[in-house]
């Protein structure tokens, strides 16, 4: 028995000095693709999160950011991925954490900061092609002063008959001043718009989705057996309603909602309710 053990020892050494070598050896270089794989799509300049893009922005955010990946506070995702799957799940490997961590706990080595891969192009919209349907919303300026406002407006979708939606995107226009947006559709193209700041319900009798910031464009499985659509009727309008957080009083929004549909008389679509 102590003979074994004895013999195991150097080893043993050898395994602890090994895995500390390789933390300590890691630098930027190995971080910056775990940032861009999780964290850079809401932390650059001009989205919803300060940016993380470079070198410079991470260190002084260090502590924080251990603090966050951590205690599963980023990246946000509440679901509980030991009990279930989401398509777009936003969760960080286990090695991940361990890396970034490690990194971290290290002094965040900068090495050689230009071997770190280029940050992906951001565009403002994240859907390829062009929109079959483009709707601009109505522009509207918040009367939200010491609490939430809710407004609701339709927009005539103008078709002169049926289509089926496969993807959609919401694009805000003021994107700080958007808390979210949910989205139906008035099948009677009778709702009127509501801009009192207290339009709490939905008015639209078919929902399609909603927005939030960080989220990014709604495109249903189009392959069957689940080649998904929602029907979008001649004459509906597209219902929205906006939610506005207190103390936005006097800030402009002008919002778009980009449709895509599937082809004219495609067979087969699964209409979605
Ligand atoms: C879906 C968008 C999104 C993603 C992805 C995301 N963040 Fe965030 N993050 C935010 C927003 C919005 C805030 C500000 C609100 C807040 O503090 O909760 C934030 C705040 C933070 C903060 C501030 C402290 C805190 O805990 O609130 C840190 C640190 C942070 N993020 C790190 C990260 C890291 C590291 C990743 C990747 C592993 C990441 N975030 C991924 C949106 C995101």
């Amino acid at each position: 028995m102590s003979i074994n053990l004895y013999s195991k020892l150097p080893l043993l050494f050898f395994v602890v000095v090994l895995s500390t070598f390789s933390a300590k050896a890691t630098d930027y270089k190995d971080i910056a693709p775990i940032l861009i794989a999780n964290c850079t799509s809401c932390h650059h300049t001009g989205s919803i999160g300060f940016p993380l893009t470079l070198y410079s922005e991470v260190v002084p955010m260090g502590m924080a950011i251990k603090n966050a990946i951590q205690t599963n506070h980023m990246p946000p995702w509440p679901a509980d991925p030991t009990y279930k799957h989401y398509v777009k799940e936003r969760v960080l490997s286990v090695a991940d954490k361990a890396l970034l961590t490690d990194w971290i706990d290290n002094g965040m080595t900068a090495g050689d900061t230009t071997l770190a891969p280029p940050l992906p192009v951001y565009a403002a919209t994240q859907l390829y092609g062009t929109p079959d349907l483009i709707l601009d919303l109505p522009k509207f300026v918040s009367t939200a002063i010491a609490d939430d406002h809710y407004y609701c407006m339709n927009i005539p979708s103008g078709l002169l008959q049926d289509r089926y939606i496969r993807a959609f995107e919401f694009v805000p226009g003021n994107a700080p001043i958007i808390h979210h947006a949910v989205i139906t559709i008035d099948t009677t193209g009778l709702a009127v718009d509501d801009f009192s700041g207290g339009c709490f319900n939905q008015q639209g009798q078919v929902g399609i989705g909603d927005y939030a910031p960080g989220m990014g464009p709604t495109v249903l499985p189009g392959v069957a057996p689940t080649k998904f659509g929602f029907r979008l009727k001649a004459g509906s309008k597209l219902s929205i309603q906006i939610h506005v957080p207190e103390g936005t009083n006097g800030l402009k929004d002008s919002s778009q909602l980009r449709l895509y549909f599937y082809p004219v008389g495609e067979p087969n679509v699964r209409n979605v309710f």
